[in-house]
């Protein structure tokens, strides 16, 4: 496992090379957010990578907005701050 502890943001991550990104870094061991302004694409990533028993959520964003790419990482890191606190594991860095 190459990124456990890690956390990720994969923009586009609705389909195609987004997609295959996030799938394979959440197997990979890292805390995936998965980005993009497709909700439906999104939501099925997040799918297929909790249902293998790894960890990701979806953000929309608009990677083309200033404020969309600021309330992304504020969604990851809030996230991130949940998950450290209510698990024993406390190794995640980014
Ligand atoms: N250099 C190469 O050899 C090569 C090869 C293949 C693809 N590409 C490029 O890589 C990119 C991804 O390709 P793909 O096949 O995975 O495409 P895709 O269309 O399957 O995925 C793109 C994703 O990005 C999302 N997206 C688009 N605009 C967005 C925005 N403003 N904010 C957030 N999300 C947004 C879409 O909703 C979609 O889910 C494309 O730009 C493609 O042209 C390059």
């Amino acid at each position: 496992m190459k990124l456990q502890g890690k956390v990720a943001i994969v923009t586009g991550a609705a389909s195609g090379i987004g997609r295959a990104s996030a799938i394979l870094f959440a197997k990979e061991g890292a805390m995936v957010a998965v980005v993009d302004v497709d909700t439906q694409g999104g939501a099925k990533t997040v799918e297929k990578i909790t249902a293998q028993g790894n960890i990701a959520f979806f953000v929309k964003a608009d990677v083309s907005r200033n404020a969309d790419v600021r309330q992304m990482v504020e969604e990851t890191v809030a996230r991130w701050e949940e998950w450290t606190s209510s698990s024993t594991t406390q190794a995640w860095c980014w």
